[in-house]
């Protein structure tokens, strides 16, 4: 192989390596957490909606939907699902802020624990505004 090849090579493995460490806590958590229900592009398309009545958010247009305004705190508020009153039907998301708690005060204590979990849902809603076209 010539230099220049092997080089280019390199620039792209390191570049593919750096990418993934770019990714954000916030992306990397709704990879695992939340995409098999609404899908990888966050458009209410993952695997998991066959098996669900009601079909999942498209979470890329709710700034559109919203007066172009991105709804910020109602979406932390229902990914939360903590402090929210029941409405019509049953919730079929999960209620991520009572998960997330009771992992986070296992390793970090309640009151850091407490802190985490809400950190957690902002770098998701954080990463859920970016994705609005
Ligand atoms: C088991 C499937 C499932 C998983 C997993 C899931 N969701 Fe949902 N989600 C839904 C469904 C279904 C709805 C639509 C209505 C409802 O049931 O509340 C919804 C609605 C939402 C909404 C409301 C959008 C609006 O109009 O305000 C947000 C925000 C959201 N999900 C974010 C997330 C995030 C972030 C995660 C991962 C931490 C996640 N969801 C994981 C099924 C899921």
């Amino acid at each position: 192989m010539k230099r220049a090849e092997l080089a280019v090579l390199l620039v792209l493995a390191l570049g593919g390596t750096a990418m993934a460490q770019d990714m954000s806590y916030g992306e990397a958590e709704f990879m695992s957490s939340c995409a098999s229900c609404h899908g990888i592009e966050a458009r209410g398309d993952g695997p998991m909606q066959e098996v669900l009545r009601q079909r999942p958010a498209d979470l890329t247009v709710l700034a559109r939907e919203n007066d172009g305004v991105f709804p910020y705190n109602r979406v932390f508020s229902t990914i939360d699902g903590r402090f929210q009153v029941p409405s019509h039907g049953d919730r079929e998301m999960p209620i991520w802020g009572r998960h997330f708690i009771e992992e986070d005060t296992k390793t970090f204590g309640d009151k850091a624990g407490e802190i985490v979990t809400d950190e957690r849902i902002h770098e998701l809603t954080n990463y859920i505004k970016t994705l609005q076209r």
